[in-house]
């Protein structure tokens, strides 16, 4: 009933997502993660799905049902996710969301044996190294038209997600408080800012499925008017 009542749009649009956190191996039992649900990144994805995108979602180990009609690759680790994104994005596609919480760091060495306590301390240092960044290197090899990243903050919001914006070279920054705990990460509804080089936007707090329609309303208009 309601698919027949969207504008399909989207049709012979090809959108790539990233949703979900990632998981970097310590060595064979542990892992580096953060709370993020993936809720928001699937909400996005059905939302375009429904105005007639075609959709490939890109996820982290998550707890959800994949959106019906999407193209599934699932990932892990962030530099798993760079190359599930570039290989879908061997054409060019028209829009790039990064609603992943991409693990900054990862393990300068995963040990492939489990780690065994120490007798003769009782501290522990892990080696980390930067793990790829994404977005911005999605934005370097120009591998699609519209390119959007997100911004999970917890002070300075607006001001750091600008920042985040120029740095990357993105179209548009969706920055959300995740110091909140009504709000963002595992929670179901979300209230964000939404930035591009001239316009500050702020929607009303919403169910993460209200919002996600409400966002690609916004991307589709900064497309036509960005022509
Ligand atoms: N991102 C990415 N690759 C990374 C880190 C982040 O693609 N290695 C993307 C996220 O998916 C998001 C945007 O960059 O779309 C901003 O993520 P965020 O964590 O807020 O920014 P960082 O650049 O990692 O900066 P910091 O965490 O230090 O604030
Ligand atoms: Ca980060």
């Amino acid at each position: 009933f309601q698919g027949s009542l969207i504008e399909q749009d989207l049709t012979g649009q090809h959108w790539v997502i990233t949703a979900g956190p990632t998981m970097e191996s310590i060595d064979p039992v542990r892992y580096i993660s953060n709370h993020s649900s993936g809720k928001m990144g699937y909400a996005l994805a059905s939302a375009a799905i429904a105005r007639g995108a075609r959709v490939t979602l890109v996820s982290g180990p998550v707890q959800l049902t994949p959106p019906t009609g999407a193209n599934i690759i699932a990932v892990k680790s962030a530099d798993e996710m760079l190359a599930a994104c570039e290989q879908s994005m061997s054409t060019q596609a028209d829009v790039f969301i990064g609603a992943a919480a991409v693990a900054d760091f990862k393990m300068k060495a995963a040990s492939d044996q489990k780690m065994k306590k120490q007798s003769d301390t009782d501290e522990m240092t892990l080696t980390l190294v930067k793990n790829p960044d994404i977005i911005a290197t999605l934005v370097l090899q120009k591998r699609a038209k519209t390119i959007i990243g997100f911004a999970a903050e917890t002070q300075n919001v607006t001001e750091y997600a600008k920042s985040k914006l120029e740095r990357k070279g993105l179209d548009i920054i969706i920055a959300n408080d995740v110091s909140r705990s009504d709000i963002g990460f595992n929670q179901d509804e979300n209230q964000v800012t939404v930035i591009t080089k001239d316009k500050t936007w702020s929607p009303d707090k919403a169910a993460k499925s209200d919002l996600a329609n409400q966002l690609v309303e916004f991307i589709q208009q900064y497309i036509k008017s960005a022509i």
